[in-house]
């Protein structure tokens, strides 16, 4: 395995020099780049006071990176500060148009696509919950039995951040379409270390933000809405940059925007969108594809690591079902999080869980060094 990707790009990301640093699922580490756009910002602020004309135009340059790496069109994208605000816009305004009201979600989900779904129950919704097996993965035929002619949307996520399952979302999301139902994904484990291409996989509406392997910053993220299902969404949760004419001001009625723009609320994050385009630009210019094939490779050596030291783990073996986070069982997360950080090793702890997660910048020293202070710690590994 080259270790090439990471050594030409290491020196960008100042962390490396102090810490092996495996959290990206968590946080991508701070870039150069990243923090220089936050000092343009600053500087934009500072020289021009009030520059809104030239922060708007960002806000649109943000949609179109968003579109260009999900390879949609602009219309199809919303630039909101979280999954959690373009969701909830979505399901404020999504009415099946047979008047289905059952929403089908994988118990891998995130607590904000769970918490959001359950909400809907207020409004008549029915939820169904589709639990994993035993192999950490949601069967598909699980998933069969629970999508029927009831079921207007499907919830899915591409990787699970609790156990880095990495789901078969073409398969799910061609089950859903047999049955007549819309599938939402929630992205945010997997854009920037997967390529995803929504024309590909035919989705309907995909979620996700820039702080983790989009190498930005927290306050900045996307939805995807298919082009021609805009037209039959009106979102009641909503704001004056969701009108059609922001530039209006009007107060006497509400005309969403014909685009994705209807998901967006109030004022965009100009600080994060700095940050956010610098992180894009960067995955850019490494490449996604060159990223996904260099951490197979990581992954695949943790793994004979783990399995070197007796490490139990939790994510599937197959490499078909994981991605770029690799979850290792452990008697105590928070304690064996804690003394490898003590080592300057940075990971984080998620349900009985240590998570290793692998991103561009990361080598097979950085593997080695893992495995090596799991070793150092084993009390805390679970058998
Ligand atoms: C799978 C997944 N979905 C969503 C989120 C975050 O959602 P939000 O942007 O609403 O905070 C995260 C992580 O923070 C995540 O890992």
């Amino acid at each position: 395995m080259t270790d090439a990707l990471p050594h030409s790009i290491r020196d960008r990301f100042p962390l490396l020099e102090r810490a092996v640093y495996t959290n990206s699922c968590s946080q991508g580490a701070l870039s150069n780049e990243v923090r220089a756009a936050y000092q343009r910002y600053l500087t934009d602020w500072d020289e021009k006071g009030a520059p809104w004309d030239l922060w708007v135009e960002l806000a649109g340059a943000a949609r179109s990176r968003f579109a260009r790496l999900l390879h949609a069109s602009t219309d199809e994208i919303a630039v909101t500060t979280s999954v959690s605000a373009g969701v909830s816009s979505l399901l404020s305004g999504l009415r099946h148009p047979d008047g289905r009201n059952k929403i089908v979600i994988s118990d891998f989900e995130f607590p904000t696509i769970g918490q959001i779904v359950h909400a809907q129950e207020l409004l008549g919704a029915k939820v169904k919950h589709v639990p994993a097996s035993a192999d950490v993965t949601i069967p598909l035929d699980r998933l069969a039995e629970s999508i029927d002619e009831e079921t207007a949307l499907v919830a899915i996520t591409y990787v699970c951040f609790r156990n880095g399952s990495k789901t078969d979302v073409k398969a799910v999301i061609d089950l859903a379409h047999e049955a007549g139902a819309l599938v939402l994904l929630d992205s945010f484990q997997a854009v920037g270390a997967i390529p995803i291409d929504v024309r590909d996989l035919g989705v309907d509406f995909v979620a996700g933000g820039t702080l983790k392997y989009l190498l930005g910053s927290a306050g900045l993220a996307f939805l995807y809405c298919r082009a021609d299902l805009l037209p039959q969404i009106t979102p009641t949760q909503t704001g004056w940059f969701a009108d059609e004419d922001i530039f209006q001001m009007d107060i006497y009625d509400y005309s969403p925007s014909a685009t994705a723009t209807k998901f967006e609320s109030g004022t965009p994050p100009i600080p994060n969108i700095y940050a956010g385009i610098a992180g894009m630009d960067l995955m850019d210019e490494i490449g996604i594809a060159e990223t996904e094939q260099h951490v197979a490779g990581l992954t695949d050596q943790l793994i004979e690591g783990l399995d070197r030291i007796g490490a139990r783990m939790v994510t599937p073996r197959d490499p078909a079902r994981r991605g770029p986070m690799i979850a290792v069982a452990t008697t105590d997360e928070k304690t064996l999080v804690a003394a490898l950080a003590d080592d300057a090793i940075l990971t984080s702890p998620r349900d009985g869980n240590i998570r290793l997660s692998w991103h561009c910048y990361n080598s097979a020293e950085d593997v080695e060094a893992v495995v090596a202070g799991l070793e150092r710690h084993s009390e805390f590994l679970a058998r």
